[in-house]
């Protein structure tokens, strides 16, 4: 594998009598310092997001509530993992395409990245994706 496909973090609980309090701090529990925050809810099980690798950003993908599944693949390996724990987030490297699915009604994926957006970083085509992972994997086993 050119690099880790993704990596599960757990976030400190603060939690008292009062209620939940989770904290996740850049460069601590983030592996980035973060440069932008964006947030998916009012999507259900029909829908399929993201769908897309990126050349520069790394994220985080916290469901904050409810529950979503993201696939993760690099074109060769590939793992499905649920975020359902409003304490636990999921470390997306770069060059990884990753499709988030099966919203619950109540879902909000909160969503942390290394970047301020921009579009031409984005890879949106599998086919385009996955040729040239399929050269960097390749270089990698002949090295
Ligand atoms: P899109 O990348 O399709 O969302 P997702 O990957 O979560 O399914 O983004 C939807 C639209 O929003 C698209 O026109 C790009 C725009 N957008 C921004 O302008 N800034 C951002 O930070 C993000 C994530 C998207």
């Amino acid at each position: 594998m050119i690099h880790e496909l993704y990596r599960k973090l757990q976030f400190p609980d603060l939690g008292d009598e009062r209620g939940k309090l989770v904290v996740a701090e850049g460069e601590l529990d983030i592996p980035f310092a973060i440069k932008r925050v964006f947030y998916i809810y009012g999507s259900d099980d029909s829908v399929v997001r993201g769908q897309h690798a990126n050349r520069e950003s790394e994220f985080v993908l916290i469901n904050v509530a409810g529950s979503s599944k993201v696939m993760i693949t690099d074109g060769e390996n590939r793992e499905i993992v649920e975020l359902n724990r409003p304490m636990e987030g999921v470390y997306i490297p770069k060059m990884i395409w990753k499709e988030m699915y099966d919203f619950s009604p109540d879902s909000v994926l909160l969503v942390l990245a290394s970047t301020h957006y921009d579009g031409s970083e984005y890879i949106r085509d599998f086919e385009v994706y996955s040729t040239e992972m399929k050269k960097i994997h390749e270089e990698m086993k002949v090295k």
